[in-house]
C-alpha cells in the first residue's frame, strides 16, 4: 500500500473516513425526515462513489450532462436524474439509449425542451420521466411557479414519450443562512406552497417535488411540500460550505496536497498547483481573492493563481515553509476542481487505500 509521501504533487486526496462520514450522516438525515435522496453526481463524477451513494438508499443519481448519465449508468440504482434541458438530435439519442437500460428522468423548462425529448423517445422506442422545472427566486432555470408551471404540465403531459413525475427547483441563490437567507428560504417555501396549491386545485398532484442543495441541506425537512433533495457538493465539503455554515472543517473530505517549490522571496512561498488544479472560482457571493484554505497554516493566504504556480503569503502568519515542503488545500469550491483532475486519491491516515479514475471529468456533451 502506498504512503502518501510517494505521490507524485498536486494530487487530489480524499479523506475516506470523512467522505463516509457526510454520506452517511445525510442519508440518515433524509430518511429520518422522509425526503428521497438523489445526490447530484457532479461533485465527485465517479461511478464507485455513485454507487455507494444508491448502497446508502439514494432513490437515484443525478447529472447536468448527458455525458454524465452515460457514465453514471454503471453505478446502477433506480434511475438518474437528468436535471438540466438535453437540446439537440444527437445528444437525445445518446440519453435514449441510457434511457434503454434504466428509467431516466429529466427536468426541463420549455415547450420545445419537451417536445424534442419526446420525438427523441419515440424515433427510440424509449420513454422519459420528467420534472417540471419551476423558478422560486433563483433566477436561472424554471418557469414561473405560479403564472407558467401549469400550462407546462399539461403540456408535457401530452406528449406521448414522456410521463409527468413533478416538478423541481434548485435553491442556489442561498448561500449562507444567517437570518437573511433563512428568509429567502421561507420565501421558497411560501412559493412552492402557492405552486403546489394551483397544483392541487387544477387535479394535478406531482407524485415528486425536487429541490435542495448543500448550503440548505440540513434545513430541507422545513421546505414543506418538498419530498426530495439533490445535494452534491455534502460528500466532500469545501471551503464554500464551511461558509455556508452548513459543514465545519473537519468534514471536508478533499484536500489538494501540493508542494512548496519556491521560497525564494521573503514573506512569500509558490506551491505546484494553480488555476489549472483549483480552478479560479472566488468564494460564492464574495469578491475576496483567496483560492483555498492551507490547512498547515490557516493563517497564511493564497491569495493569487497563476495556471500552474500558486502564491501563498505568509509574511503575516510567520509561516515557514522548505522548497519541498508539502501543504493540504481545502478548495473554494471542490465540484469545478474535481473536474480538472484525473484522478482522486482515497486516504486514511498517511496510507493511499484505493485509486479512482474520475470517470465523468470533462463530459460537458
Ligand atoms: C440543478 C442542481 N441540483 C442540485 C445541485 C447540487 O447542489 P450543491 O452543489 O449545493 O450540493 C446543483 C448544483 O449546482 C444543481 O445545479
Amino acid at each position: 500500500m502506498m504512503h502518501i509521501s510517494e505521490l507524485e504533487t498536486p494530487a487530489l486526496l480524499i479523506d475516506l473516513d470523512v467522505m463516509e462520514r457526510n454520506l452517511v450522516r445525510v442519508a440518515a438525515y433524509a430518511r429520518e425526515h422522509g425526503l428521497r435522496l438523489r445526490p447530484h453526481t457532479k461533485t465527485h463524477k465517479t461511478p464507485a462513489l455513485g454507487k455507494r451513494q444508491v448502497e446508502l438508499g439514494a432513490a437515484g443519481l443525478t447529472v447536468a450532462k448527458v455525458g454524465e448519465a452515460e457514465v453514471m449508468a454503471q453505478a446502477g440504482g433506480p434511475g438518474l436524474l437528468v436535471a438540466y434541458p438535453i437540446i439537440g438530435a444527437s445528444k437525445l439519442a445518446r440519453l435514449a439509449a441510457v434511457a434503454r437500460n434504466m428509467p431516466v428522468t429529466v427536468s426541463l423548462d420549455s415547450e420545445e425542451a419537451a417536445r424534442q425529448l419526446s420525438e427523441a423517445g419515440s424515433r427510440h422506442g424509449v420513454s422519459f420521466g420528467v420534472l417540471v422545472e419551476v423558478d422560486l427566486g433563483f433566477g436561472r432555470v424554471g418557469v414561473d411557479p405560479l403564472a407558467a408551471a401549469l400550462s407546462l404540465i399539461r403540456f408535457v403531459r401530452a406528449q406521448p414519450c414522456l410521463s409527468w413525475e413533478g416538478i423541481a427547483f434548485y435553491p442556489g441563490h442561498i448561500k449562507l443562512l444567517d437570518e437573511a437567507g433563512m428568509a429567502t428560504l421561507r420565501h421558497v417555501t411560501d412559493l412552492l406552497s402557492r405552486c403546489l396549491e394551483s397544483l392541487h386545485d387544477s387535479g394535478l398532484v406531482p407524485a415528486v417535488v425536487s429541490g435542495g442543495s448543500t448550503p440548505t441541506l440540513f434545513q430541507s425537512h422545513l421546505v414543506s411540500g418538498m419530498n426530495e433533495i439533490r445535494p452534491g457538493t455534502y460528500i466532500f465539503n469545501d471551503r464554500n460550505t464551511v461558509a455556508s455554515g452548513a459543514c465545519a472543517w473537519g468534514d471536508c473530505a478533499a484536500t489538494l496536497l501540493v508542494t512548496v517549490i519556491s521560497n525564494a522571496k521573503s514573506g512569500q512561498v509558490l506551491i505546484d498547483g494553480g488555476s489549472k488544479t483549483f480552478s479560479s472560482d472566488t468564494m460564492a457571493g464574495g469578491s475576496e481573492a483567496e483560492f483555498g484554505r492551507i490547512v498547515e497554516a490557516p493563517q497564511s493566504r493564497f491569495f493569487k493563481m497563476n495556471e500552474e504556480h500558486g502564491f501563498v503569503d505568509v509574511s503575516a502568519s510567520g509561516d515557514a515553509f522548505a522548497v519541498g515542503d508539502r501543504l493540504r488545500v481545502i478548495p473554494n469550491h471542490i465540484c469545478v476542481a474535481v473536474n480538472l483532475h484525473e484522478r482522486m486519491y482515497g486516504v486514511r491516515g498517511e496510507r493511499v487505500e484505493c485509486v479512482w479514475q474520475v470517470e465523468a471529468r470533462g463530459k460537458l456533451q
